[in-house]
C-alpha cells in the first residue's frame, strides 16, 4: 500500500488525478477508469478535466464504470448514480456517454443486475484504474461492513450510518433507498491499480482501519492491503490517527526519481 499525506483536500485531489492520470496515459486513450460518486473524488475530477482541456491527457476513447447505484431510482433522479456520474464525470471529463457504465438499479431484472455488470467489465478488458472514496463506517463502494471480502457485483443493503451520511443530498432520510447494487470488494480488487482519496476528521477512524488495522470484512476498505497497487491519498485531518505517518512521509520524500509524480 502506498500512502500519501498531503496538506489539504486540494492538495489531495492534486495528487489523486495526477496519479490516475499517470496510469492513464500508461495505457492509452482507450484506458478504463472506475469512478465513484460521493464528495471525496470531486476535486480529482475536477484536476483530470483541467488535464483534458489543456490536452495533457486524452481521454477520448475511455470507458468507465461506476462502482454502484441505488435501487429503485429512476435514472433521471438527480440523485440517482445515472444522473450523478454524468454530472461529476461524464459531462467534466468529455466522455462518450455511451461508454460510462453504471450499475442497473431498476427493480425489474434486479436480480440478473450484478452479473450482467461484471460481464460489461470483463468485455472491456477490465477497469486500468479504480478511482474509490471511502465511507465513515470503512465501505468502499456501497460494501458495507461484513462484506464478502471476495464479493461481486450485486444487490446490498445500505448500512444506517450510510443512509444518514447520505441523507443530506435528499428532501428526508426516508427518501434515501434502502437497496443498492455495488460493485464487490473482489470486483474492486480486481482493477489493476486502486487509487482512493479521503479528506477531513470524519475519515480517520476508517483511514486508520483499513491502512494499519487487520483485513476485516468489518472496515471493507482494508481488502486494499490485498491488493498490488493500491495508493490512499489522504490529507493531514483524514491522517491523523494513522500511527506510521512519519514514515509514510518518509517514504515519499525519499522515492527514486523514477517513482516520483510530477504534482
Ligand atoms: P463521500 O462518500 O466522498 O461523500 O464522503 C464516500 C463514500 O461514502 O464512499
Amino acid at each position: 500500500m502506498e500512502v500519501i499525506i498531503c496538506q489539504d483536500e486540494e492538495a489531495v485531489g492534486a495528487y489523486g488525478a495526477a496519479k490516475v492520470a499517470q496510469i492513464a496515459r500508461a495505457v492509452g486513450p482507450s484506458v478504463v477508469i472506475g469512478v465513484a460518486t460521493g464528495s471525496s473524488p470531486l476535486s480529482t475530477y475536477a484536476n483530470l478535466a483541467a488535464m483534458v482541456h489543456d490536452g495533457t491527457l486524452d481521454l477520448s476513447d475511455a470507458t468507465a464504470f461506476a462502482l454502484d447505484e441505488y435501487v429503485g431510482l429512476p435514472i433521471d433522479h438527480p440523485q440517482s448514480y445515472h444522473a450523478t456520474i454524468h454530472r461529476t464525470v461524464t459531462e467534466q471529463l468529455g466522455l462518450d456517454p455511451a461508454r460510462v457504465h453504471v450499475p442497473d438499479g431498476s427493480l425489474e431484472n434486479l436480480q440478473t443486475a450484478g452479473e450482467r455488470y461484471e460481464a460489461a467489465i470483463k468485455a472491456a478488458g477490465g477497469v486500468d484504474v479504480q478511482i474509490l472514496g471511502i465511507g465513515a463506517n470503512g465501505h468502499v463502494g456501497f460494501n458495507e461492513p461484513t462484506s464478502s471480502l471476495s464479493s461481486r457485483t450485486r444487490m446490498k443493503t445500505l448500512a444506517p450510518r450510510t443512509r444518514a451520511d447520505n441523507a443530506r443530498y435528499f428532501d428526508s432520510i426516508d427518501d434515501v433507498p434502502i437497496h443498492c447494487v455495488t460493485q464487490g470488494l473482489g470486483t474492486i480488487l480486481d482493477a489493476r491499480h486502486v487509487v482512493l482519496v479521503a479528506t477531513g476528521a470524519q475519515k480517520a477512524n476508517a483511514i486508520a482501519a483499513i491502512v494499519e488495522g487487520p483485513v476485516s470484512s468489518m472496515f471493507p476498505g482494508s481488502v486494499l492491503q490485498l491488493h498490488q497497487y493500491a495508493t490512499i491519498v489522504v490529507d493531514e485531518p483524514a491522517a491523523e490517527l494513522l500511527t506510521m505517518g512519519a514514515y509514510y512521509k518518509h517514504v515519499n520524500d525519499n522515492l527514486p526519481a523514477w517513482q516520483r509524480l510530477d504534482v
